[in-house]
């Protein structure tokens, strides 16, 4: 019999990268399946070969772990050609045999059969939760978070995930508005990646009022923006120009100069780089800037060739971390596909010793 399968998000086209690094996290943990990943849907189902590999894979999976979902559960059951009158009967039915969640999130993909779905989703979400609640399928002390992720109006798969471990955010989207003053829409990219990959404390730490930072490849200065608004004194280097009412502001220091061989003479908390090059030459770049203690965090793109995009990723990553390693220095990352992120994949390192003299 074929194992209820779990369920990883992604954005749409990068199915095949989702697939993969999935497999290489089962195989990691000597874990055996198989993914079924069609283009374009927008997500994954992976399929353990037996119930104990399932059990053991689902106490294992952590969304900060996975670069290419945005989202993840394990499906305890589908739903197909459910009566359009009454949706919420079946549902419950399949909930009442569930370990009881503390939240339900009602989800749809990103894929354009997706999104269609979106306002349906938004509109059933309260009255299924007021009928979960009223079964006490829904419970303040549940360890769990309950997905129902509807394929079709009538079709729908039914799934756990771990709270800690899976995103409190619909379909793991962080929705943001773009501020009206920011000279580029690509600053949603950067605040996204800030909210998502730095902890609380960790951005704290970096973003301290009077603290320093730097934006390699800063023009027009959308990533800029995002580091000025949260108190940081930054240098932007390039050869084209900076939004003017950003310079105003006199928290900016504009360098035209080459982005690869500019260093600052003071260490400095806070990296940022988005410029469009080969992934492992600003992954040699990171490393050379993180090894020689330049800075405290750093946060980068890593722009994707069209094929083997999850092998390419897990090479640069894997080449800053060999050199930190050789450099005898500890360190954290983490790295995502956002939402905001179309070709590229977002991925942030913290030096863990203290490097900045402030
Ligand atoms: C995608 S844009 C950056 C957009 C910026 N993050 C924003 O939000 O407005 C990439 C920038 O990198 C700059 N760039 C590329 N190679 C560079 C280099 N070697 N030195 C300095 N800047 C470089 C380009 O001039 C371009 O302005």
């Amino acid at each position: 019999m074929q194992q209820a399968p779990f369920i990883f998000f992604c954005r749409p086209g990068f199915e095949s990268d989702c697939a993969a690094e999935v497999q290489a996290i089962a195989t990691a943990h000597d874990l055996a399946g198989y993914a079924n990943a069609q283009p374009e849907t927008g997500y994954v189902r992976y399929y353990m070969f037996d119930q104990s590999s399932a059990e053991e894979f689902f106490g294992l999976l952590d969304l900060v772990d996975i670069i290419f979902a945005r989202q993840w559960f394990w499906a305890k059951a589908e739903l197909e050609d459910m009566p359009l009158d009454d949706r919420i009967s079946p549902i419950i039915d399949i909930c009442s045999e569930l370990s009881s969640a503390k939240n339900v999130l009602v989800e749809h993909l990103d894929s354009g059969d997706g999104r269609e779905l979106s306002k349906f989703c938004k509109k059933f979400s309260t009255p299924l939760t007021i009928s979960l609640e009223k079964q006490n399928l829904i419970q303040e002390e549940g360890e769990f978070r309950l997905h129902v992720l509807f394929l079709a109006n009538d079709h729908c798969l039914i799934g756990l995930s771990p709270l800690e471990c899976s995103s409190p955010h619909k379909g793991g989207i962080l929705r943001l508005k773009a501020p009206k003053d920011a000279p580029s829409r690509s600053t949603l990219k950067l605040d996204e990646g800030i909210q998502v990959l730095i902890s609380r404390k960790q951005q704290k730490d970096a973003f301290r009022l009077g603290n320093t930072g730097v934006d390699l490849g800063a023009a027009p200065g959308g990533w800029t923006y995002q580091l000025v608004e949260r108190g940081l004194q930054v240098s932007a280097i390039d050869n084209g120009p900076m939004d003017k009412k950003l310079m105003a502001t006199e928290h900016v220091e504009h360098f035209k100069e080459n982005a690869f061989t500019w260093l600052p003479k003071k260490p400095v908390n806070v990296l940022v780089c988005d410029m469009v090059e080969k992934p492992s030459l600003v992954a040699n770049l990171m490393a050379e800037w993180l090894e020689g203690s330049h800075t405290q965090h750093a946060i980068f793109n890593l722009k994707l060739p069209m094929k083997k995009r999850f092998q390419e990723v897990a090479d640069c990553i894997g080449l800053i971390c060999e050199r930190l390693e050789d450099a005898d220095l500890d360190y954290f990352w983490q790295a995502k596909h956002l939402y905001h992120d179309r070709e590229e994949v977002t991925v942030y390192f913290r030096l863990k010793t203290r490097v900045t003299p402030n």
